[in-house]
């Protein structure tokens, strides 16, 4: 949430700050602002709206330095609008910050800095936190690096800031604690950055700061330092990761161009695991651990959004083949409810970004109570992945359309694997499932870009449906979560009221709102919850309301029951959930564009959510 850029060197630092902003435009986009140093004074110019708006904004303004900082806003602290934009400037007028995160204890700051005397221009909590460094700068004298060490050991919350001081146009001071800060090195230039995405073109070198780490940057020198004044040595990591997985290649929306990626994403996460001619699959992650995952008493699946989706999928699958408990906790709940977790239980994390605040607290309680953490993550090198004991990513790549696809069928894809290793190093599973298994991942990639050649068919579909007011998803056994993933897309980006629902359940309340105008949208694959199924359609029929169904090639019964049909390969059922996913995603991307909803951004989400 918020993406953050700063650029020191010998270049133009303002176009390459705001090229940064706009690839980190899907951590939010409310408000945009740049703070320079030019010919000894601090410029900061901000606009509520997208970062064209501010690029638009100072057109005809010089704006040459050789240092600027930027940021791009999801609001937490006060609305949308120029004043609440990030930089502040501090009271003195000599300091210009911006920050992503929260500080939960500014009420009593701002209340002691007002009575003396300071003024505030915004609402936000960024500027008591700029004020209070000034103000312990004015009481002690000190040098601006030292009043920021002092007025982050006073505060309680979440940050990684970017600070400026008009008295010293060499340095960029950066700090963290919960939100993420990349640091790229080049030759006399430093880029810093939410993530890795605007460095990428300039360098590979990176240093992924840590939490109560300070960093002093300067065009040709990096000093880190934790809260307690000592160096600590820059971990230089090279980055793996392509221009071209950051841009959109030729596609109108990140979200399509992701989509589309699938049947390669989804190889990459297979490819060097699922070792077909040895029969055999490799994570080095699990093998380590082996003993502990067998002997789990039980498994917590901890995650937010669409990666919940996936652990309620994988505890379907994961009970199934290794007959281990699985809980699966949204951590938001998880972190606040004094959970009872033992030495030796198993918290499997799961989470595209690797920064999502909740579930980040959620494993930090978990570990300190003796859980064993497994991440499954998407981010290389992300919080959670370094928090984690061990884990497997996903290998999907950037994932910048804020709502989540190819991440989500990564993430199937990693946990199908370790249940099928737990499984087998337990017994729980007869060696010709387990081929049959292998086999059916192995073909996931083909399957997926056969359904993605029909796409067209669900455009027609959405077009028929781009009118109602709400929609309902039912899907049973594992297309359940399916269900739930569906519907949440479709909010996300197209704004249509949307519930999903176990099939069965229906029954018991939203039945109610069945009518000739309700779209139902049914997962309906061959699965041995088909005939089942197949009657619910019939309930919902009977009731007039519209029936949408996404089938398996051949089924000649689901059709004569539905207004519309979408047909997708038939796959082993603890598989079909990859590709039954795959048209949910697709309709509701185009509803959204339908809707004229600008799919990547849709309105008051942000792609990673740093705050709690
Ligand atoms: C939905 C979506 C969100 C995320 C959720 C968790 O399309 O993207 O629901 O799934 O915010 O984010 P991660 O996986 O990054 O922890």
């Amino acid at each position: 949430m918020c993406g953050i850029v700063g650029y020191i060197g010998n270049r133009e630092a303002y176009p390459i700050v705001l090229k940064g902003l706009k690839r980190l435009e899907y951590r939010g986009y409310d408000s945009t602002g740049v703070a320079i140093i030019q010919d000894g004074k601090l410029q900061v110019h901000k606009k509520k709206g997208k970062v064209v708006e501010l690029e638009d904004a100072v057109v005809g303004i010089n704006m040459h330095s050789n240092i600027c900082i930027g940021h791009t806003r999801w609001a937490t602290h006060g609305e949308p609008s120029d004043r609440n934009a990030h930089p502040h400037l501090s009271n003195n007028g000599r300091f210009a910050m911006l920050h992503n995160g929260i500080i939960e204890n500014y009420a009593p700051i701002k209340k002691e800095l007002i009575s003396k005397g300071y003024t505030f221009k915004s609402d936000t909590d960024t500027e008591v936190l700029l004020n209070f460094i000034q103000e312990i700068q004015d009481n002690n004298k000190s040098t601006l690096e030292e009043a920021l060490r002092i007025a982050l050991k006073r505060i309680v919350g979440a940050y990684c800031i970017l600070l400026i001081d008009q008295d010293d146009p060499e340095t960029i001071i950066a700090a963290r604690k919960g939100s993420p800060l990349v640091i790229g090195i080049g030759k006399d230039e430093h880029f810093l950055a939410s993530d890795a995405s605007p460095i990428i073109e300039y360098t590979k070198e990176v240093v992924y700061v840590n939490d109560y780490e300070i960093a002093i940057v300067k065009k040709d020198e990096l000093i880190l330092k934790n809260l307690g004044n000592e160096k600590q040595t820059p971990f230089i990591q090279k980055l793996d990761m392509e221009l071209a997985a950051i841009e959109k290649g030729g596609y109108e929306h990140f979200m399509l161009k992701e989509i589309f990626e699938q049947p390669e994403t989804i190889y990459d996460c297979l490819r060097g695991r699922l070792l077909h001619e040895e029969l055999e699959i490799v994570m080095a992650g699990v093998d380590h651990n082996i003993d502990a995952l067998t002997n789990a008493s039980r498994i917590i699946i901890v995650a937010c959004g669409t990666s919940w989706h996936a652990g309620l999928v994988a505890e379907y699958v994961i009970e199934e083949l290794c007959r281990i408990p699985v809980e699966v906790e949204y951590a938001s709940e998880f972190r606040y409810r004094n959970p009872i977790v033992h030495k030796g239980d198993v918290i499997i994390a799961i989470s595209q970004s690797g920064e999502t605040a909740d579930t980040l607290v959620a494993l930090e309680k978990a570990k300190e109570q003796g859980a064993f953490i497994f991440g499954v993550v998407n981010a290389v090198g992300s919080s959670i992945a370094r928090l984690s004991h061990a884990g497997a990513y996903t290998h999907s790549g950037p994932e910048i359309g804020v709502a989540s696809t190819k991440a989500f069928t990564g993430q199937l894809a990693v946990l199908n694997m370790m249940a099928l290793k737990i499984a087998k190093a337990k017994g729980t599973i007869k060696t010709e499932y387990y081929l049959h298994l292998l086999q059916e991942l192995q073909d996931v990639p083909e399957k997926v870009e056969a359904i993605l050649k029909n796409a067209d068919e669900l455009k027609v579909i959405a077009a028929k449906y781009v009118t109602a007011r709400d929609f309902l998803f039912l899907g049973r056994g594992y297309n359940f979560p399916i269900a739930l993933e569906g519907a949440l897309k479709l909010k996300e980006i197209s704004y249509i009221h949307a519930e999903g629902y176990p099939a069965a359940e229906m029954k018991h309340g939203p039945i109610a709102l069945v009518d000739e105008n309700l779209p139902v949208v049914f997962i309906a694959t061959k699965d041995s919850y088909h005939e089942k199924i197949i009657s619910n359609m019939q309930e919902i029929k009977a009731r007039k309301g519209k029936v949408i169904s996404i089938i398996t090639d051949g089924d000649e019964v689901s059709p004569t029951l539905s207004n519309d049909t979408f047909s997708i390969p038939s796959a082993d059922e603890i598989i079909a959930p990859i590709l039954s996913v795959i048209p949910l995603q697709l309709l509701s991307y185009y509803v959204g564009t339908l809707k004229d909803v600008d799919v990547d951004k849709p309105r008051n989400l942000a792609k990673s959510v740093t705050v709690e």
